[in-house]
């Protein structure tokens, strides 16, 4: 068996692969950092004797999505893992244009394009796309980031019913954690993150959702929880507790 896992270099994308590998998947691993795809390689190979290939792309632009599938299209893979993404903090009005679109590219565009290219070529398998706790409520200070998590939910929740419906042996699940402890919080410009789950123990209650073929996998009680109640509570009670947390984080607003 063979599985591609995008932003496989850190974090979350990372624990899944080396979960993966523990199940003698081999492994198809794709991100922009050369090194540490290299070194992440050696240690799957050496550890779990599973074989792994490195792609070197850059999602953010539909050709590179496009070039990535072609490359791997005769892989006969069962698993695929779109997890490459990242998110901005900070106010809709002060952030860079640039910085979101690229994000939404990576989050949204990327995602969109691999499904559609895997769910058309797959015969059976699982394609496993990583939203957000973020996707399931309009969240201040983060507003971009939730929305595009919003997409990926929302997307994959439709295809998995129609896979179904059409009773193609082809998946499409969610996975949708609250914070977990990675790179993510640094790379969105914010001053601190939540403290989170660990990425290992995210990993672990994904591949486990993979198995057991569950179309939402939300990792931890806590998250489950905030989710069952989500749906009780008015927006006008959400936004004020979203704003205040997110703020939290914002560089800018700590000054
Ligand atoms: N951490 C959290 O609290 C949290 C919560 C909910 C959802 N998520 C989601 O989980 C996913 C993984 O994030 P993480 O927390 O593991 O963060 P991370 O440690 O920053 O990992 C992000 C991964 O995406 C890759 N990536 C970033 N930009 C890319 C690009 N343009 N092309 C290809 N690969 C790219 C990075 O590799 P390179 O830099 O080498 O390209 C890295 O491997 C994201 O989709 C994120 O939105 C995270």
């Amino acid at each position: 068996m063979k599985a591609l896992v995008t932003g496989a270099s850190s974090g979350i994308g990372k624990a899944i692969a080396t979960e993966l590998a523990k199940k003698k998947i081999n492994l198809i691993l794709v991100a922009r950092r050369q090194a540490e795809l290299d070194l992440i390689k050696r240690s799957l190979e050496t550890s779990y004797e599973i074989t792994v290939e490195i792609r070197i792309f850059d999602l953010s632009t539909e050709e590179n999505c496009h070039a990535l599938f072609e490359t791997c299209k005769d892989d006969h893979l069962e698993i695929v893992v779109n997890n490459a993404g990242f998110g901005c903090v900070g106010l809709f009005e002060n952030l860079e244009l640039e910085t979101e679109l690229k994000m939404l590219r990576l989050n949204v565009i990327s995602v969109h394009i691999l499904t559609k290219l895997f769910v058309k070529s797959m015969e059976q398998g699982v394609i496993l796309n990583v939203a957000s706790m973020a996707g399931f409520i309009p969240t201040p200070n983060m507003a971009a980031y939730a929305a595009s998590k919003a997409f990926v939910y929302n997307l994959s929740e439709a295809i998995n019913y129609e896979l179904k419906r059409t009773k193609k042996k082809v998946r499409v699940l969610s996975l949708c954690p609250g914070p977990v402890n990675t790179n993510f919080a640094n790379v969105a410009g914010a001053k601190t993150g939540f403290i989170g789950m660990s990425a290992e123990k995210c990993a672990k209650i994904a591949v486990n959702g993979i198995t057991r073929g569950r179309h939402i996998i939300i990792p931890g009680f806590g998250m489950k929880l905030t989710k069952f109640f989500l749906r009780f509570l008015p927006l006008r009670l959400i936004l004020p507790v979203a704003f205040a947390l997110q703020r939290k984080k914002d560089k800018i607003s700590a000054k």
